[in-house]
């Protein structure tokens, strides 16, 4: 596999010289006839409408008065949905506002910049562009990727030093994260019956970062900005930098828009939770959609395993007569089959059955 082109590059060549888009990008049995969302219906109070991504706050979750409440629609979440948005999450807005103009700051550095942090050959950290396959369509977005936690785990090697304090905003950013994956973790280990130190321990000190750009392109509806997929590891937490909506789910058969909610985080439901619930937890599919006019950024914080650590249904929550639905192995072992279904455009948990 080989990297690909630079989007922005490439967007703002299209822009200088009104060239069309490269035939790699455009995916012509694309469906875009998605739910729309509606702004004006007024029943989607606590009853949960089906049209928006359930809404969970935090506090609620941890005051003892309100608890039991929000607990509950957390677990219908997790079941039902596979996604959620936390708010009142207790990231402080000054740590958020910080990590977003941080990162904006550095993708609108001119390309040789940015280049002097691109992976290594064969390796996954850095900025640039998601490797692909000879034949394979083309995404609409730059990345970087990065370890962020645990701190010992990280390579400064591919941390930015422009604007000077990315470093710092970005481990400040990562531990607030990390508290809050941790409260939901426990939060769902209570929902499932389970000792908290099982999914604790299970996703004990993981984190991944994937910083997101996405140019404006002309022929938005016509390409990806991310391919359909589903996220391998316990919980993602999503920043949507701007107030640009991009990410779609899978729901009901159809793709349904999530909707930037100031301050909110968007939490989705990984495939090692899928596994270790045996089911009762989705990993819902999910794509980006690009906008014609505006750039849009967003930041996803990954909550994975161990690559030795051992996934498949807990013990605890087959009890009864209840059958076990997923293999067990290492997770670096699952990984290689995530992969594999993406490329064979299966569906990843066809090989777990
Ligand atoms: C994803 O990581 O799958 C979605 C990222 C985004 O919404 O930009
Ligand atoms: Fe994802």
């Amino acid at each position: 596999s080989v990297p690909s082109e630079n989007v922005q590059g490439l967007a703002q060549e299209m822009g200088d010289t009104c060239m069309e888009i490269p035939e790699r990008y455009i995916r012509p049995e694309l469906d875009v006839g998605v739910t729309a969302i509606c702004d004006d219906d007024d029943d989607d109070d606590e009853s949960g409408s089906d049209d928006k991504v359930p809404i969970i706050d935090m506090k609620r979750l941890l005051d003892p008065n309100s608890s039991l409440e929000e607990s509950a629609k957390l677990h219908s979440a997790c079941m039902d949905w596979g996604f959620f948005q936390v708010v009142n999450h207790g990231v402080s807005d000054e740590v958020i506002e910080k990590v977003k103009v941080d990162l904006e700051e550095f993708f609108m550095l001119p390309l040789k910049e940015k280049e002097v942090f691109a992976p290594l050959p064969g390796g996954l950290q850095g900025y640039g562009q998601k490797l692909v396959l000879n034949e394979e369509k083309l995404e609409w977005q730059d990345m970087m990727f990065l370890i962020t936690q645990p701190p010992h785990a990280r390579n400064f090697t591919f941390w930015p030093t422009s604007p000077p304090t990315f470093r710092s905003t970005l481990d400040k950013y990562s531990t607030e994260l990390k508290s809050v994956s941790r409260c939901l973790f426990d939060a769902i280990a209570k929902n499932l019956g389970l000792n908290p130190e099982v999914l604790c321990g299970i996703f004990k000190d993981h984190q991944r970062m994937r910083m997101n750009y996405y140019p404006p392109c002309p022929k938005a509806n016509q390409v990806l900005g991310i391919n359909p997929h589903t996220d391998a590891g316990g919980l993602t937490l999503l920043l949507q930098v701007r107030d640009v909506q991009g990410l779609q789910i899978k729901r009901r058969g159809k793709w349904l828009p999530v909707e930037p909610l100031e301050h909110a985080l968007v939490v989705n439901i990984g495939d090692a939770l899928e596994i270790l619930t045996n089911g009762k937890y989705a990993s819902v599919e999910h794509r980006v959609m690009v906008n014609n006019k505006k750039e849009r950024l967003s930041i996803a914080a990954y909550h994975s395993p161990s690559f030795d650590h051992i996934i498949g249904p807990l013990p605890e929550l087959k009890q009864g007569s209840c059958e076990e639905y997923y293999k067990t192995m290492k997770y670096d072992k699952y990984l290689e089959f995530h992969f594999i279904a993406k490329v064979e455009g299966k569906n990843h948990m066809d090989y777990m059955k």
